[in-house]
This record gives C-alpha cells, sequence and structure tokens, in this order.
C-alpha cells in the first residue's frame, strides 16, 4: 500500500466515532399502586412499573435512548430526566405545557434523547411535582457509565443506590392531593422503605465502596457514616476536582452526591440521617433514614443486635442490577400492588 493510501486510511479511521453508540429501547409504564413504607403504612402512588423506586436505567455515556411511557393512570403525568443535556432533543425534557403536553390517562408518549452527561441522575414526573414526586413515588435512578473512568471508578468493588424521600401520611389513600404548604412529612425512606424495613449495606474488608445518594424527596438531609472518613467524590453525577473527605453530607431535592470510602474497619456501623426528625416513623421514634454498614467478616447475631435475624434484600441498593449487562432492571424489592 503506497504511503499515500495509508495517511488517507488512518485519517478516516481517526475522524469515526471512538466508540458505537448503543441503540437502547425501553418501555416503561405508570401504574396506580399500593406500596408500604415500614410496617403497616401503606401508599397510593404512581409508580413506574407498578415499584418504587422506579426500575433501574443503566446505560452508557453517549447511547441513544428511546423510552415509551404508558400511562395507565387516571391523572397526567410525564417524565423529566434530571441533568441530561437534551442536546438538540428539548422536546424530550419532559416539562408538561413547555416542551410537551402532558401524558393523559390511557396514552403513551416516546422521549428520545443521549445519555450524556455520565454520572449518577434520575427521572421523576414532571406534573403536580409538589405531589407526585414529593409523595407519590415518581422516580427512579438513571445511571450513565463514562466513556472514561475515573481511577476512582475503577477502584470501586461494591456499588449501591440510595434515594431519599418523605411522606405525609395524611395523604397516603388521597391520590390527587397533597404536597401543599402546611403539609408535614410524617414517614422518611430510603429506596421506599423506613427503618427498620430498611435493608443492611454489605461490606467485607478491602472493598472500596460507592453509594450514589439521591435527594428523591422535597426534605433536606444529613447523611452520617460511623467508622469512616469518606470522600464526597461527585456531585450531580460530575466528579469533584478535589474530592472533600468527611463524614456528614448535606444533600437537598433534586441533589446527588457519590461518596466513596474504603472498607478497612470491620464492625456493625450506624448510617442515619443526622436531621433527627427524619429517624421517626409518624409519631414513633427509632424509624426512618436508618441503615447499618454490616461487615461480612461480623457475626450478625450478635444478641443486642436490632437485625440479628433480618430476612437480607440482595439487590435492595441495586446492587445486583447494577452488575447486570447494560439495560433497564425491574426489582422485585420495590414492587407493590396495584391500587384500588
Ligand atoms: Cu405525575
Ligand atoms: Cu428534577
Ligand atoms: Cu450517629
Amino acid at each position: 500500500m503506497a504511503v499515500a493510501e495509508l495517511v488517507s486510511v488512518v485519517a478516516v479511521l481517526a475522524s469515526a466515532p471512538a466508540a458505537d453508540a448503543e441503540k437502547r429501547v425501553f418501555n416503561m409504564t405508570i401504574e396506580d399502586t399500593t406500596i408500604t413504607l415500614v410496617g403497616s403504612q401503606k401508599f397510593h402512588t404512581f409508580a413506574f412499573d407498578g415499584q418504587v423506586p422506579g426500575p433501574l436505567i443503566h446505560v452508557a455515556e453517549g447511547d441513544d435512548l428511546e423510552v415509551n411511557v404508558e400511562n395507565d393512570t387516571t391523572l397526567p403525568h410525564t417524565i423529566h430526566w434530571h441533568g441530561m443535556l437534551q442536546t438538540g432533543t428539548w422536546q424530550s425534557d419532559g416539562v408538561p405545557d413547555t416542551t410537551q403536553p402532558a401524558i393523559q390517562p390511557g396514552e403513551t408518549y416516546t422521549y428520545r434523547f443521549k445519555a450524556e452527561p455520565a454520572g449518577t441522575y434520575w427521572y421523576h414526573c414532571h406534573v403536580n411535582v409538589n405531589e407526585h414526586v414529593a409523595m407519590r413515588g415518581m422516580w427512579g435512578p438513571l445511571i450513565v457509565d463514562p466513556k472514561n473512568p475515573t481511577d476512582t471508578d475503577k477502584r470501586v468493588t461494591k456499588d449501591f443506590i440510595l434515594m431519599f424521600s418523605s411522606w405525609d401520611s395524611a395523604y397516603a389513600d388521597k391520590p390527587g392531593y397533597g404536597g401543599v404548604p402546611g403539609d408535614v412529612a410524617d414517614f422518611f425512606t430510603i429506596n421506599g422503605k423506613a427503618f427498620p424495613d430498611t435493608q443492611p449495606i454489605r461490606v467485607k474488608k478491602g472493598d472500596f465502596v460507592r453509594l450514589r445518594l439521591i435527594g428523591a424527596g422535597d426534605e433536606l438531609h444529613s447523611l452520617h457514616l460511623h467508622g469512616h472518613v469518606f470522600q464526597i467524590y461527585a456531585k450531580d453525577g460530575h466528579p469533584l476536582p478535589a474530592p472533600i473527605q468527611a463524614d456528614t453530607v448535606l444533600f437537598g431535592p433534586g441533589e446527588r452526591y457519590d461518596i466513596v470510602f474504603e472498607a478497612n474497619n470491620p464492625g456493625l456501623w450506624m448510617v442515619h440521617d443526622h436531621i433527627d426528625m427524619h429517624t421517626v416513623n409518624g409519631k414513633t421514634p427509632m424509624g426512618g433514614i436508618m441503615t447499618v454498614v454490616e461487615y461480612d467478616e461480623i457475626p450478625k447475631d450478635q444478641p443486642f443486635y436490632h437485625w440479628a435475624h433480618k430476612q437480607f434484600v440482595p439487590d435492595f441498593y441495586y446492587e445486583e442490577s447494577l452488575k447486570q449487562p447494560l439495560g433497564l432492571h425491574e426489582n422485585p424489592a420495590f414492587k407493590g400492588t396495584p391500587a384500588p
């Protein structure tokens, strides 16, 4: 091959896209669904695929997504893809009366957009957000894997998603109402469950752990991890130029923080909202946003331990789903029952 030909072949190769963007097509429904927050406290939600949180959408940076959303409830909804750039696709931003008409009961709407930027994102309804997002469970995680993972990304051995929300039990069975000034939230959940019905975060010594924290409700949270220093590594999906070392992180509605830590201190370690009012169930203390980092090395059947005989649900923090091939992953742990 002549040198000139070689040069032109190289030029063509250099101009080709680095990695092929996958086209990914997903179908979702929105369903009137009763979920249980804790004990006997039930709540009427408008649930994506009948689960709260909604299914994990896990894709790669640059993928072309097409999501068909069928509204099987009696009220209008949309989906907003919080943080997605929507370059050239503003009509898929999911805002009723601004980018689209709301999806009416019985209708289907198709969203088409590129998954960018990379990081921890989420999706939520944008109709009557004060009710639908604040207390009807209309949210789920959207994780976009980076084309060029950082050294920190590459170190992660255990990856968990935690979505935080609050609820006002006065509206539990009054769909179409609630989320107005004067309401007082009295239940607080991680991935739709309040302590003691949350799940432990299981690690082993030597793990490098990432917790993807997503503020999906309407309250502030001040999450504290005992026994470790973590790095606040990314804000709203974007790695910080200089990670912050901390043991407590404050985040508000819509915000995401990725925090990472070395599992270097075997034990049973409390994780809780340090806004102490968020660790109640209704009028009863010792509930809400509490869980425990459990090391495999430590026996769980200690007589004093409140979770000594806990039924463990491995995918409660999407840990198993995150290891599956990219795609949309429903989670049986979050399924409710059809609401009357
Ligand atoms: Cu809605
Ligand atoms: Cu948002
Ligand atoms: Cu504490």
